[in-house]
């Protein structure tokens, strides 16, 4: 594959712009770095190491990744009151040429206010899995309430509550207090302010809200608000598996 593909699959901007990227002398390739000067040298992007403006990647066919959200971000390309979470990205995974869409789109979406464990990828195929209502992923949410958390509305919220749009009962897989005002809840569906409202048909209300894990993965303590990293092929590989 030639570089100026491999920059271009990879988001840094159109072919143009990558080979202009090549030429001003702005890539090195592989371990140790050698400086690429050759914007059609064909090389194996499997496993590639390369360097654009000092920054170092590791060609992916396709991104899978995980962001610790933080309160006051929305998950929104084209955002209202606040900041979009894709801002929170380096360019590259925003720019890559994906299908209909462009750049790594989130699992989902949390809250303006929610924050925690929230997936992207490029790979359609793996949102549609962890999207879907058939596939069951379980999500698991803790929330923070504003009165004390009662063993009546536990035992409501695992027998199923009514939401205002549907009057099918949608339940909580699991639900346990944490203290006296938090409450975690697994979920395995993924309806507009599910857990805001299913909280508030029990009489509480949620005060802050945080994911912290999506099938087996867990949100990593040393994964700071803000920060993302790249899912493991071991992760994937599960969240696919389900
Ligand atoms: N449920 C909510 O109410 N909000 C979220 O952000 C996620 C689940």
């Amino acid at each position: 594959m030639q570089l100026q593909d491999i920059l271009f699959s990879q988001g840094f901007g159109t072919r143009r712009v990558c080979c202009g990227l090549v030429q001003q002398g702005r890539v090195t390739v592989g371990e140790p770095p050698r400086p690429a000067t050759d914007p059609t040298e064909d090389l194996d992007p499997m496993g590639l190491v390369f360097h654009v403006l000092g920054e170092r990647w590791v060609y992916q066919p396709l991104a899978y990744l995980m962001l610790h959200k933080p309160a006051g971000y929305e998950c929104s390309q084209k955002p209202g009151a606040w900041p979009s979470v894709y801002t929170l990205l380096p360019g590259p995974l925003r720019g890559r040429p994906s299908g209909a869409a462009s750049g790594v789109q989130a699992v989902g979406r949390l809250d303006q206010d929610t924050t925690g464990l929230l997936l992207l990828s490029d790979d359609g195929k793996f949102i549609h899995r962890l999207s879907s209502p058939k596939h069951h992923v379980p999500k698991v949410y803790e929330a923070t309430c504003k009165h004390p958390v009662t063993d009546q509305q536990i035992e409501r919220l695992l027998a199923g509550v009514v939401l205002d749009d549907d009057p099918r009962p949608v339940r909580a897989a699991e639900a346990r207090a944490l203290d006296s005002h938090r409450l975690q809840l697994t979920l395995t569906e993924g309806k507009y302010h599910q857990v805001k409202r299913m909280v508030a048909a029990v009489s509480n209300r949620v005060e802050a809200l945080h994911r912290s894990r999506i099938g087996a993965i867990d949100l990593p303590p040393d994964l700071l608000p803000g920060q993302w990293r790249w899912l493991t092929a071991q992760e994937v590989a599960g969240l696919m598996a389900r």
